[in-house]
């Protein structure tokens, strides 16, 4: 499975796939990363495993649409399967979703359809939530809105604060993103309305 990673951040989420394909527990193949971010973390980490990257800073661009077209454009070109959001800060306009149609993921620090958005470990804490957690989901017209494939939950706790929590989180997205791409690779996602059924593996 050819996969495009979209980052605009640190890309520890990147790095946790990068490693499970290198070290074959993942068979995908990471053709592109791009980043809206020249300066962002991820753009090193793709570098420094050889994965092409690419810099489309959005700021250049006088629309969304546009943006949205050369980001797709390139992925076309890579050939891209399956379009992974890591920390990607960017809404994803139609014209991405009608490029990739049910090709689309991403991950979501919390447990959706609770706390969708931003900043969503300091909401948790401040909402007096026991349990937060996150989420992997495809990407829908919606922020935070599509059918979801995989959750973890993690605990609150009483002296927790946004990096704590936040910490206790990635552990978890590192091991549930992988797995969601390994799903998709091996063709066990089936949406199914507002659900996603995960068939049984065949060996
Ligand atoms: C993660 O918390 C992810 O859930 C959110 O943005 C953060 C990305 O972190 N969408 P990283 O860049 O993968 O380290």
């Amino acid at each position: 499975l050819k996969i495009g990673v979209l980052a605009s951040g640190s890309g520890t989420n990147l790095q946790a796939i990068i490693d499970r394909c290198r070290d074959g527990s993942l068979d995908a193949s990471i053709a592109l990363v791009i980043s809206n971010n020249p300066g962002a973390g991820c753009l090193e980490r793709a570098a420094a495993a050889d994965i092409t990257t690419l810099c489309i800073d959005h700021r250049q661009f006088s629309s969304r649409a546009d943006f949205d077209h050369r980001v797709v454009s390139a992925l076309q070109q890579a050939g891209v399967e399956l379009v992974v959001l890591a920390g990607f800060m960017r809404l994803i306009s139609d014209v991405f979703l009608e490029a990739f149609p049910g090709r689309i993921i991403n991950i979501h620090p919390a447990l959706l359809p609770a706390f969708p958005g931003l900043h969503v470990q300091r909401k948790a804490i401040e909402y007096g939530a026991r349990f937060s957690g996150c989420t992997v989901h495809f990407v829908d017209g919606g922020v935070d809105t599509g059918p979801i494939i995989l959750q973890a939950v993690v605990p609150v706790l009483e002296d927790d604060d946004e990096e704590s929590l936040a910490a206790r989180i990635l552990v978890e997205e590192h091991r549930i993103y992988p797995r969601a791409i390994q799903l998709f690779a091996e063709g066990r996602l089936r949406i199914e309305g507002r659900r996603v059924r995960i068939t049984p593996s065949v060996s």
